[in-house]
Formats: C-alpha cells, sequence, structure tokens
C-alpha cells in the first residue's frame, strides 16, 4: 500500500532520464576529440605540461617538475645563429611531459599524425627529458610539435646552459601559482563573445584548449579579464609592484598583495625586511615620506617571478 501511488511517477522518471542519457551518449553534439590543435593550444600545453593545478608529481603546488620556455638565438648542439630566434620547450629528466606526447589523438585530425611521424613525439621519455619545438603552419599543412631532442639532437641540459636568464621563462610554474593561488576567484581567461571582445580581446578559437590542463577559465570576475593581459602592459617593473602591493600602482584596488610570492631574499641574495618595509610603507600612505619604499626584485628561482613570467606570456 505503502508509495504505490508514485509507481507512475517513479517510471516516468526512470525513461526521461534513461531518454536524456541515451541523447546524451549516442547523440553528441559535438566530438571533443574532432578538434584540430591551434598553435596557441600547442604552445599552452608545451609551457604547463602535463598538469598545472594539484597533481601527484607536485602535491604542494609548489611549481616543481615543469618546463621551461626560453628564447634560442644560436643552436645549442652547433653554437651556429639560428635563422630566426626560436622558442623551445625544455623538459629537464623528470618533468612530466605534456599531454601531447602521452595522448597525441587529442591534437586532433592533421595535427597528430605529424607530430607522431615527423615530430617523433612518442621518442620524448620523462627519465632523460626532452626540448620540443613548434613547427609553423605552412601551405595547407597545420602546426605541429617536434621533438628536436630526436631531430636535432638538443639536449635539455645543454639548452639550458646556452641561454642567458632573460631568455628563461617559467609558465608553468607560474600558472601553478595563478592555480594555487586563487588568481580565478576574481579573473577569468576567457573574454565572451560580447562587448567584451573590445576591452579585452578576442575569444579563444575552438582548438585553443586541446591537451591543456587545467583551463582555468574563471566563472567570475572582480577584476579584468587576464586572457591578452600581456598584450596591453608587457613591463615587468609593472607586474612587479601590482604584485607586490597592488595599491602603489592602482591606489583603490582590492586585491590582495602577493608580496610573501618574494620568499626570504631578493634577486641579489638580500634578505628581505617586510616588517621594515610596512612600517615605511604606512609611513607613504599617511604622507611622512614622499614616495613609497622600493620593491625588492625577484629572485630568479622565487615564485614570484614565475607568476610574472606567466602573466606577461598571456599575450
Ligand atoms: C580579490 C580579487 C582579486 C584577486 C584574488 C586577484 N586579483 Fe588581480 N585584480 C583585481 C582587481 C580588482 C584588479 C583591477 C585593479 C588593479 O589593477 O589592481 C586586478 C588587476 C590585476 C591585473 C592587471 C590587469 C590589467 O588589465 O592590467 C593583473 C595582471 C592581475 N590582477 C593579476 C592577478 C593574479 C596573477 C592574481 C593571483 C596571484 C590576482 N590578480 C588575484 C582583483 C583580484
Amino acid at each position: 500500500m505503502a508509495f504505490r501511488e508514485y509507481k507512475v511517477g517513479a517510471r516516468m522518471f526512470g525513461f526521461s532520464l534513461g531518454t536524456s542519457m541515451c541523447i546524451t551518449i549516442l547523440f553528441p553534439s559535438f566530438d571533443m576529440r574532432s578538434a584540430v590543435s591551434t598553435e596557441v593550444a600547442l604552445d599552452k600545453q608545451l609551457v604547463a605540461g602535463w598538469d598545472a593545478g594539484w597533481n601527484l608529481s607536485d602535491p604542494l603546488m609548489t611549481g616543481a617538475n615543469k618546463p621551461v620556455k626560453v628564447l634560442l638565438k644560436n643552436d645549442p648542439k652547433t653554437g651556429q645563429p639560428l635563422e630566426q630566434p626560436t622558442s623551445a620547450y625544455v623538459y629537464p629528466p623528470g618533468a612530466w611531459m605534456p599531454n601531447a606526447v602521452g595522448h597525441p589523438n587529442n591534437l586532433g585530425a592533421g595535427v597528430e599524425g605529424l607530430s607522431v611521424n615527423q615530430g617523433r613525439i612518442g621518442e620524448a621519455k620523462k627519465e632523460g627529458g626532452a626540448v620540443f619545438v613548434i613547427k609553423a603552419a605552412q601551405g595547407g599543412q597545420p602546426a605541429y610539435i617536434e621533438n628536436a631532442t630526436a631531430t636535432k639532437g638538443w639536449i635539455p641540459g645543454d639548452v639550458l646552459k646556452s641561454v642567458p636568464d632573460e631568455d628563461v621563462a617559467h609558465i608553468g610554474a607560474g600558472k601553478t601559482m595563478f592555480v594555487r593561488e586563487g588568481c580565478w576567484w576574481c579573473h577569468t581567461l576567457l573574454p565572451e563573445q560580447t562587448q567584451d571582445w573590445q576591452v579585452f580581446g578576442a575569444p579563444p578559437m575552438l582548438g585553443d584548449f586541446n591537451g591543456e590542463s587545467p583551463t582555468a577559465f574563471g566563472s567570475d570576475r572582480k577584476g579584468p579579464d587576464l586572457l591578452h593581459v600581456g598584450s596591453r602592459n608587457a613591463s615587468k617593473e609593472w607586474m612587479m609592484l601590482h604584485f607586490f602591493n597592488p595599491r602603489l600602482v592602482q591606489p583603490h584596488s582590492i586585491m590582495p598583495r602577493f608580496d610573501y610570492l618574494w620568499g626570504s631574499v631578493d634577486a641579489n641574495g638580500q634578505k628581505i625586511d617586510y616588517d621594515k618595509w610596512r612600517a615605511e610603507y604606512t609611513d607613504y600612505r599617511e604622507g611622512k615620506n614622499p614616495t613609497p619604499p622600493d620593491v625588492p626584485v625577484p629572485a630568479k628561482n622565487s615564485e614570484a617571478r614565475a607568476l610574472i613570467d606567466f602573466i606577461l606570456s598571456l599575450k
């Protein structure tokens, strides 16, 4: 007797749920794997490596085990100048390989075949590391990934030794900082197909995200969209001041300061005295000092440096 009245309703519910699941499974509107990777997507997954969110290779999200992007002016093997400066993605031994290496079918038709057969990405192994470059699209052929360690004999350690520090960008580690610090609570990486376009630049294209993990679109904004922020403002110094204390450059900013990402020492190895800095800054705010104290230059291996490299890479 109890619950008998619900029999019809329960069947109707089961039928609707089953039908809707069948529609989803049997008639998907779009198969993600058919999206062909754009050059943007190739760059995004090569700069960030396997995963810039939480993962077992870096449980405390320190930015460890990440590749770096370098600008090469000379061939690292022969030392001869290259025809034009080339970006390369250096995976030192132990850095987890990008999704493209493990799952090349995510690259999409054409790009997969070229990357595997001509680019020899399948030969890249975590134990030995690898150096990748992107072969630009030409003719009707799409851009693809080349494993320069296999094709040109470029060894990760040699490449790193051959470039000066200003040509090295720790973008992958910086993206880990972006995710860890919750920048996405206030910023999106997704201009929309609305007036947004005029302010923040073009929305992304289908195929810009193949293999990228995580995408960090964000869903809610208290600050500007950052997908193209590096095109509006390419100043390292401005970013440095703004991250140390946003109020130095935007007096009424609600953005938190991220000075702790500097760590304990600056680029010259000098200890950073945060208490002294704040005392001087308070004097400045109260009008006792005409200028704010200087912001320390972040050390090469600091989290602040990585975050700035990531933000400036958002072109
Ligand atoms: C509480 C919200 C909030 C958080 C969290 C936050 N921001 Fe912001 N951010 C803002 C606001 C508001 C602005 C605009 C005012 C300003 O420039 O400070 C801004 C501005 C910026 C700008 C300049 C944008 C432009 O168009 O020139 C950058 C770059 C930036 N934030 C990066 C970050 C990064 C990276 C993080 C995480 C480490 C972060 N923000 C965390 C609110 C936030």
